[in-house]
């Protein structure tokens, strides 16, 4: 029963952009997952055991006990300025021209990705995207009324031909948003010559670039290869990262690095939304980063996640059945696999849980035309152990759903 009797006045619509939207498919499939029995490769989260959680009660106890009156307190749109000036220095250490002017602290980068859309794009206006691309970048810019413009992908990211020809189709498109490293949900991440490449595209047909790059510290094995934002010599990238997957999700901090020209639009429209990022977070993640070693709690996390993902590679390669595809990771949280184009994911969800795994169906992942045979698995959230029996029991989902279709 709800609190609310529906009421019997007739009240005005919901606005076009709000009816327009799709309920995340994810979120919806997360509260099924959430049982214990469940080996769930569906969520995007973080292995919680490995969370700095006694470093960070330190962290808030110290700095309302020390410095309550500030920490507590309404504070600057654009963020707390030590942390700023922190975060400007690793963003120098990866080669990015950045300041503490050019760091806007958000909450979370997914308001990184609404900021963006709210100060650049109207309604219809294209923006470009990969097939597949993140999901709640989709469904952050269709509440913008965006016109997605898809590009293809292989296993080196974005296909910078088909970006160019869609550049040259569509001289109108905006934005490209794209993830170039370790790629949600597909895994993959964009080679060195496809960043120079990308980057001459976007500054010849004088579009701007949003690269979002939450998973870049969490390479487990090949080469370190610079964001497109270290290459970017006319201000035409926005970069956005975060804490979310270093330090914690639940304190909703993360940054963009962007030129004055639109930093300061961008600093508008987040006033507008919640006047600042939490204050308390804030200082809390200044004082974790600054009295400890968070590089050494990092490479701690790419030794677990990399043996996960290793873990994971290694089961699929023994149990799923041939005419299976799946990409090889070399960070991040996730792989992407590919089914025979007869089998439908969405449809084996409810098979799956019943046998206690859960994953998610790929479709959502596509801004316009949505095949229905892929589905992405995340790695960092279970054990090797029950990664390697999660993935038999998906293997003998899948098999028995192959007999059915044959029947
Ligand atoms: C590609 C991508 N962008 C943005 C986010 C949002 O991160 P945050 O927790 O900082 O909002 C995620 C989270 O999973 C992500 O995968």
């Amino acid at each position: 029963m709800t609190a609310f009797n529906v009421s019997p006045i007739r009240l005005p619509n919901f606005s076009r952009r709000i009816d327009a939207a799709e309920s995340s498919a994810v979120r919806e499939i997360l509260k099924v997952t959430e049982k214990p029995e469940i080996i769930s490769f569906a969520g995007g989260l973080p292995a919680p055991e490995f969370f700095p959680s006694a470093q960070m009660a330190e962290a808030f106890h110290h700095v309302v006990s020390t410095d309550g009156a500030r920490a507590l307190q309404y504070s600057t749109t654009e963020g707390h300025a030590p942390l700023r000036e922190w975060i400007a220095q690793r963003m120098q250490a990866k080669g990015i021209r950045a300041e503490a002017d050019n760091i806007l602290v958000t909450s979370g980068s997914q308001q990184g990705l609404d900021l963006l859309a709210k100060v650049l794009i109207n309604a219809g206006d294209k923006v470009l995207v990969e097939r597949p691309t993140y999901l709640a970048a989709i469904q952050a810019f269709s509440l913008y009324e965006a016109n997605f413009i898809t590009v293809a992908s292989d296993d080196e990211g974005m296909d910078v031909d088909d970006a160019e020809r869609q550049l040259r189709e569509n001289p109108d498109i905006k934005l490209i948003y794209l993830v170039a490293n370790f790629q949600n949900p597909s895994g993959t991440t964009l080679g060195f010559e496809r960043r120079q490449r990308l980057l001459q595209l976007a500054s010849q047909y004088g579009v701007r670039i949003l690269e979002d790059d939450p998973y870049g510290e969490l390479r487990y094995r090949g080469e370190l290869l610079p964001p497109i934002k270290s290459l970017d010599e006319d201000g035409i990238v926005i970069y956005l990262s975060t804490f979310s997957k270093t330090i914690t999700p639940g304190l909703r901090v993360a940054w963009l690095v962007a030129e004055p020209k639109i930093y300061s639009k961008l600093v508008i429209a987040k006033q507008a939304t919640d006047l600042h990022t939490n204050t308390v977070s804030q200082f809390a993640v200044h004082h974790y980063l600054t009295n400890n070693d968070a590089d050494q709690h990092i490479t701690k996390l790419r030794g677990v996640y990399g043996e996960r993902c290793r873990v994971m590679l290694e089961s699929l390669a023994q149990y799923f059945p041939t005419g299976v595809r799946w990409t090889k990771p070399e960070g991040g949280m996730f792989l992407w696999v590919e089914l025979p184009s007869h089998l439908n994911t969405s449809q084996l969800l409810p098979a799956a849980i019943s046998a206690k795994v859960a994953f998610v169906p790929g479709a959502p992942f596509f801004a316009n035309e949505r095949p229905q045979n892929f589905m992405r698995l995340n790695f960092s959230n279970q054990t090797p152990e029950r990664i390697e029996l999660g993935i038999k029991t998906l293997a003998e989902v899948i098999a028995q759903s192959e007999l059915r279709n044959a029947a």
